[in-house]
């Protein structure tokens, strides 16, 4: 990202499939409820937790959406998901346990897994098998570990796990007796009618052991207004809600009437935002096959595609692996992707589709004639 923004200074044009977060603005009328909180007056502490009317919102998705029961104090709102996943991982870790993160993974996933003091153990995904978690390779290699780190839609792979194989992973977490911290942050960005679960919502098992992590960034483009929960077992929430209360306190108290606005408020322009997505996807998709040697699995999540490219490494001197093709491209062909090793996939780039379709054709060209260049 640091080498776009220095090519595009000196005036190159630079198509970017990087990006991380939607590219639709936050919806107007979450703007305004943000602006009337400040007008409100509403800016001084909140509960450590967060607001009860947010906490109660969040509580009736999940009954609505999963029929999941969870009472306000069963919740805590944080700063992005990200304070979620941390704050869950410090409340559940002892010095080496072990956390099961399945790869490719979310590169914050590893490191924030030893910043709580814990041990990664990588179980790997195959691309062949559309980057499922599957349950046999949990089994073998989860032997001894304290939680599992699951990601059901993915960042970065797309892959979506659909009710029965979250089902499968969680007999094999009750056989384990694994804590489950599961990252739901992309639960809304479901393509082609999949059908995907909460984790806790597979069985009443799952749902003890479960701690859901989601918030507003992803499905309504609000990732700089900072708002992720998590909800689970009291004993851990009250767990993470004293770390938080020892350490940043409450989220941003602005940010949390505009998330109740967001969760409360009308969907639509979220619909029409997936909508827009699975189209990009689709257009994505498309060209990406037309190009000789690139192998894609189709994603049913998320704003990511992660073709394999392994097949182009070594076809000329200094390109020799992800991270070189993924530098010649952008200095070369002017087009912007992540390269796959530091999500533990280094026969991989990621391809962010959240930009315009414009974009996606013109990077795509790019991409195909450097590729049949090498
Ligand atoms: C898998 C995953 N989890 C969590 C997050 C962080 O979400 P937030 O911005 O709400 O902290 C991201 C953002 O990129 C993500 O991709």
């Amino acid at each position: 990202m640091a080498r776009t923004a220095e090519l595009r200074a000196e005036g190159r044009d630079i198509v970017s499939f990087g990006a991380g977060e939607p590219d639709f603005p936050t919806p107007a009328n979450i703007r305004a409820a943000g602006a009337r909180a400040i007008e409100e007056g509403r800016t001084r502490y909140t509960a450590v937790a967060g607001v009860i009317e947010l906490r109660r919102a969040i509580t009736a998705a999940y009954a609505s959406r999963w029929d999941l029961a969870y009472a306000p104090n069963d919740v805590v709102v944080t700063c992005g998901a990200k304070q979620a996943l941390f704050n869950a991982l410090l409340a559940l870790l002892d010095p080496g346990d072990r956390v099961l993160v399945p790869a490719p993974y979310w590169v914050s996933y590893p490191e924030m897994v030893k910043a709580a003091g814990g041990t990664p153990v990588i179980v790997p995904c195959r691309h062949d098998d559309g980057f499922r978690l599957r349950p046999d390779t949990l089994r073998r290699l989860g032997k001894g570990a304290r939680v599992l780190l699951f990601n059901g839609i993915s960042n970065p792979t797309g892959a979506v796990h659909d009710r029965g194989e979250i089902a499968a992973i969680a007999e094999v977490a009750r056989e384990l007796d694994l804590a489950v911290v599961s990252d739901e942050i992309y639960e809304n960005l479901v393509y082609d009618g999949a059908d995907s679960a909460a984790f806790a919502a597979v069985s009443a098992d799952a749902r003890s052991r479960a701690i859901l992590v989601s918030g507003v960034s992803k499905t309504y483009a609000m990732t700089g207004w900072r708002i992720g929960w998590a909800a689970g077992p009291s004993d851990v929430i009250g767990a993470m809600r004293k770390l938080q209360g020892q350490s940043t306190s409450n989220a941003c108290s602005i940010s949390q009437w505009a998330a109740l606005e967001a969760l409360s408020g009308p969907q639509d322009e979220i619909l029409a935002m997936v909508v827009e997505f699975q189209r990009r996807r689709d257009r994505m998709l498309q060209l990406l096959r037309a190009i000789p040697g690139i192998d894609v699995e189709t994603p049913g999540g998320a704003f990511y595609v992660m073709p394999r490219v392994d097949g182009f490494f070594g076809r000329r001197d200094g390109v020799d692996d992800c991270m070189s093709l993924a530098a010649g491209l952008l200095d070369e062909a002017g087009v912007a992707v992540v390269p796959g090793a530091p999500f533990g996939a280094p026969e991989h780039v990621r391809l962010s589709y959240a930009c315009s379709m414009e974009d996606i054709e013109r990077g795509v060209q790019r991409l195909a004639s450097y590729l049949s260049e090498l």
